[in-house]
């Protein structure tokens, strides 16, 4: 149990870490929701299926500083570990990915650390999806804290092969024989085939949509002629006015 803070100014250390990573998820969550509003409100359209935020625990924080060779020390904690506060997206298409993406990255608060686009360069397992590690300010009492947070993208498809990946690694714990590596890997790639196919098909209905829409329009625009000369279609259009 070597992970309990010894002393009480190594908890209040501790609980003031914890206090500013947890503040900087909320900041993330209020930006992510923001945007996800506007999209509706502007487009009728939310590219953002759900979003999930966590803390990592005291348990996996130690682990992790042990595994990479660290003291476990508040500073490394601090400077060495960069997903201690976490946030996923889940989009429904693979452009929505990049477009949360871009948009996050353009607000003036957010600094980007770095990207791995393991959408672009899938994982050998298969793994895909969209990380930023970014900083955003924490504005304390004696002013603001650059907190980093670790930002997930990827799609709903993705999501369930990630989601499934893990738990059955997490269970069993190594590595497993190379056929049900390839298993998964053919998973991944029928995930893959999903996502493209439901994005084109997403496409050709927005299309489609936009043409049945033109044809109402045109439809209503077209000059009715026994219309015009009638008093009543005269007195209808100035109503509106
Ligand atoms: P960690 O030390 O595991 O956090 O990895 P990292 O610091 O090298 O960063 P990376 O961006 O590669 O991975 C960050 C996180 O992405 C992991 O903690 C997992 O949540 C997720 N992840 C990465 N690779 C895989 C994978 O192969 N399968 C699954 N299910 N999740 C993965
Ligand atoms: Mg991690």
């Amino acid at each position: 149990m070597q992970y309990i803070p010894k002393t009480y100014d190594q908890i209040d250390q501790w609980n003031s870490l914890m206090f500013i990573y947890g503040s900087a998820l909320k900041q993330m969550q209020v930006k992510i929701s923001v945007l996800s509003g506007e999209f509706v409100h502007i487009y009728n359209y939310n590219p953002i299926e759900h979003v999930k935020a966590r803390l990592k625990k005291a348990e996996s924080i130690v682990k992790k500083l042990k595994r990479l060779g660290y003291e476990v020390s508040t500073s490394n904690m601090t400077e060495k570990l960069n997903d201690i506060a976490g946030i996923r997206i889940i989009c429904s298409f693979t452009s929505d990915i990049y477009q949360i993406a871009d948009l996050l990255s353009r607000q003036g608060d957010i600094t980007v650390l770095y990207v791995k686009d393991y959408i672009k360069n899938p994982k050998p397992n298969g793994y895909k999806s969209y990380h930023m590690v970014v900083t955003i300010p924490v504005y304390l009492a004696e002013g603001p804290v650059e907190t980093k947070v670790e930002i997930q993208i990827r799609t709903v498809a993705m999501d369930f092969w990630a989601s499934l990946e893990h738990k059955m690694y997490y269970k069993v714990g190594k590595e497993v024989p190379d056929n049900l590596q390839a298993e998964l890997k053919a998973c991944a790639d029928v995930v893959d085939m999903l996502d493209a196919k439901m994005y084109s098909l997403n496409e050709a209905i927005l299309k489609w949509n936009a043409q049945e829409e033109g044809k109402e329009q045109s439809a209503n625009e077209e000059p009715d002629k026994g219309n015009l000369s009638d008093p009543a279609f005269e007195s209808e259009k100035s109503a509106d006015i």
